[in-house]
């Protein structure tokens, strides 16, 4: 989470307004004012309301043809396969505090991180993660932690047992909720008290020792994912960057964890919007396992629904369906990659309920190439906190925030 975004242009995504619009492309929706036709060999077929986009093929709905005119159209060569709809792998929430302190520009002090559990006067974020996962049926959460943190202030220091064991604490809290996944993130944004890692600030073999110490540790436990970096931005050289994460995976690989998932980073703040158009989608498809392949490893993206997309706005306004999503799962179904939104959400009212569970309904509909979501955020933070997602206590008794219940708790939207 950052806070705050260079101001944006609503982008729009331009399906090619005049002609037929190509395979894998918008072709109809909600606002939508491009081609409503497709390439010969294709469709346009209606995934809702507010997204239809021309699949190869024909068209199962059409009005039959006769036998005399019907040369069934040849499958154009070189397409991805089509949507898988169904269930996400991961519905979660990030739960906040040991984070606390670390700014956008990767200053953070250890003495400022603020431990969300009960037995370090922190929020209970064991009860909110039991609470999830019992009454709304959420079965991840992501454990943001400063670098700082782990090393106790030491640049390129071993991780400090102390607090590890902390941090640890909120892990097997995570693990014992019966969560199927707790995502340890890193929360730098590539940086190291201003410097960039690998680009004048800490050196790659310091970023990886620090993730091999950590793989070694959760190597054998098949619910832990490694999130090597949140929101790298302004990062000037994304193939350096690539080189970066390159050195993680091969460290967290190497210590053992070799069946994980891995979560790669692009550049500014892991837009989902922009992961493609920026080059971190191509720099970032080039990293791999020791071995050569490219198992486990999945693409890190996030996106908010404000005005400005920093996710500091009550209101939202848009479902980011059209200008992030459809674009990017066409890449990565294109190249057979898959994708986790880690970061996302809104303010308690109606407009983020109305957009969030239409992006939510839209990566079901392509759950072959993104396996889930993160709320933020609960942990540390209040109800009251314009993002919050932490729920209340009376007795045992657990109360939602409203958009919690409406959109992000799988039980209920
Ligand atoms: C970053 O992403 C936002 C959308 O998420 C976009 O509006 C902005 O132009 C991007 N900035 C850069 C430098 O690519
Ligand atoms: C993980 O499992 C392997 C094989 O069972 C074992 O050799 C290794 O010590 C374990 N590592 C940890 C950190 O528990
Ligand atoms: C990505 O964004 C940066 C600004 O952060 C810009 O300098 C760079 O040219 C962009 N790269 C591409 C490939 O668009």
């Amino acid at each position: 989470m950052k806070s705050i975004y260079a101001l944006t242009a609503l982008a729009i995504w331009i399906c090619s307004a005049r002609g037929q619009s190509q395979v894998w492309q918008q072709c109809g929706g909600t606002g939508f004012s491009g081609s409503t036709t497709c390439v010969p060999g294709s469709y346009c077929s209606e995934i809702n309301d507010y997204y239809s986009q021309c699949v190869p093929g024909t068209d199962p709905n059409a009005p039959s043809q006769s036998s005399a005119s019907s040369a069934p159209p040849s499958q154009p060569t070189g397409t991805s396969p089509p949507a898988a709809s169904g269930p996400l792998k991961f519905y979660g929430v990030n739960i906040a505090g040991f984070d606390f302190g670390c700014n956008t520009d990767g200053n953070c002090q250890a003495s400022a991180a603020w431990p969300p559990l009960l037995k370090y006067y922190g929020h209970d974020g064991e009860g909110q993660m039991d609470h999830f996962v019992k009454d709304d049926g959420f079965n991840a959460f992501r454990l943001p932690v400063g670098w700082q943190f782990l090393t106790n202030d030491v640049l390129g220091g071993p991780i400090d047992d102390a607090n590890l064991q902390e941090y640890d604490d909120l892990v097997q809290a995570c693990i014992n909720s019966g969560a199927a996944g707790c995502i340890i993130d890193i929360h730098n944004y590539a940086r190291w008290n201003g410097e960039i890692i690998g680009q004048g600030g800490p050196t790659n073999e310091q970023f990886a020792a620090t993730w091999g110490a950590i793989a070694a540790k959760y190597a054998n436990n098949s619910k832990i994912l490694f999130g090597v970096m949140n929101e790298p931005h302004d990062v000037p050289d994304i193939n350096a960057w690539a080189d970066s994460v390159q050195a993680a995976v091969t460290a967290i690989r190497n210590a053992g964890a070799t069946s994980q998932l891995i979560l790669l980073p692009g550049n500014n703040w892991t837009s989902a919007e922009t992961f493609v158009s920026n080059g971190s989608a191509d720099a970032l498809n080039k990293v791999t396992n020791p071995d050569g392949t490219k198992t486990g490893l999945i693409f890190d993206v996030h996106k908010y629904l404000d005005s400005d997309n920093s996710g500091t706005h009550a209101d939202c306004v848009t479902n980011n369906i059209a200008n992030a999503w459809q674009p990017l799962a066409t890449w990565l179904r294109a190249n057979g990659r898959q994708a986790l939104n880690t970061e996302t959400g809104g303010g308690n009212t109606d407009s983020c309920a109305q957009f969030l569970c239409e992006q939510i309904a839209f990566q079901e509909q392509n759950s072959d190439v993104f396996l889930g979501y993160f709320g933020w955020a609960a942990g540390n933070f209040d109800p009251s906190y314009v993002l919050g997602e932490a729920p209340t206590q009376s007795g045992s008794t657990w109360t939602d925030t409203s958009l919690v219940s409406a959109c992000l708790a799988p039980n209920k939207h």
